[in-house]
């Protein structure tokens, strides 16, 4: 008998090809949105799945579980797993999988740094100035910036994504400088990178920090009014981890006292809410969680995540387990 494979959202075709192509029977949620929690349970219920393949923006907890028995793997569309209850699904025996695409680490290292330089060319304020319809002539003090040659940055975090990033930010001639749980002698030995034992260490000596961590709890609010408080009155902070990695109202009293400079962020602590407060201030570039928005990256992640499918449906462990 085939299996049934439920994908919560239209994602890139590659997926359903390779599933169908096993011999699978997919069914894609028919609405290009978020699958409300009651709505979720109500179809995987009613469903009989073998495998989900979930999106960061679905919730699955023990509600979910309880309403698909059936269900043994759910396959996640990004890198993150934070909205998936891995300790829950491990004692029920379910296997949890994420899709940590070369190219999405890319999509994101460069969206990165597309933030750092229009944070220190100030392009989109000038942007908006210009639309306004406020431009006048040439002015030497018109949007003056910084300019990234013999800066810091501070990479919190270098796994996959932080280690793109630093040998981009390197080769624009900045220097790096980084914190993590584990050493990263690599890129010590390729970008110069130097160490910082904590990261009381590394704000104070950076002029981007940029965060390339995991929520966790360990990370949840790793960036809260104290820690803003070292960094620099001239820095930028770049955030495009995970929302509750930051402590968002702390963030934009920083931004408005001028605790810091500037910051980019393409993801929020209450996504998709955004702050009245932060879509005020001028000195903070909002994206909506598109970081990883290259067709390249979202389509590698749609065959990743349907091969964890695959390969459990078969019979084999699932390359990218993050419950073992
Ligand atoms: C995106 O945020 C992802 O985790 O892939």
């Amino acid at each position: 008998m085939s299996k049934k494979v439920f994908i919560t959202r239209n994602i890139p075709d590659i997926a359903v090809k390779m599933l169908e192509a096993k011999g699978c029977e997919v069914t894609v949620y028919a609405k290009d949105q978020v699958a409300s929690p009651r709505e979720l349970r109500k179809i995987l219920e009613r469903g009989g799945y073998d495998a989900v393949l979930s999106l960061l923006t679905d919730r699955i907890n023990s509600s979910v579980f309880d309403a698909a028995p059936t269900v043994r793997i759910y396959s996640n569309y990004a890198t993150g797993f934070d909205n998936i209850d891995l300790a829950e699904a491990k004692k029920r025996g379910i296997v949890v999988a994420n899709a940590p695409s070369d190219k999405a680490s890319e999509a994101v290292a460069e969206h990165t740094i597309a933030m750092m330089l229009a944070l220190s060319t100030r392009i989109v304020e000038a942007n908006d100035f210009v639309r306004a319809g406020k431009y006048e002539g040439w002015a030497p003090m018109n949007f003056v910036g910084t300019d990234f040659h013999g800066k810091t940055l501070g990479l919190v975090g270098t796994g996959r994504i932080g280690e793109r990033v630093a040998f981009f930010a390197s080769a624009l001639g900045i220097k790096i400088a980084y914190t993590d749980v584990v050493r990263n002698e690599r890129l010590e030995r390729q970008c110069g990178a130097s160490y910082r034992a904590s990261i009381e260490e590394l704000l104070p000596v950076s002029d981007f920090v940029s965060l390339h961590v995991p929520l966790l709890d360990s990370t949840r609010h790793l960036i809260d009014e104290a820690r803003l408080a070292l960094m620099k009155p001239t820095a930028f902070l770049i955030n495009t981890a995970r929302g509750p990695v930051v402590d968002e109202k702390a963030l934009e009293n920083a931004l408005r006292k001028g605790v810091i400079r500037a910051a980019a962020i393409d993801v929020f602590e209450f996504e998709p809410k955004v702050s009245r407060g932060l879509r005020k201030l001028r000195n903070v570039i909002l994206t909506p969680h598109i970081a990883s928005a290259s067709i390249e990256a979202r389509s590698q992640m749609a065959e990743i995540a349907a091969q964890n499918i695959i390969d459990f449906l078969e019979g084999r462990e699932p390359a990218y387990v993050v419950n073992k």
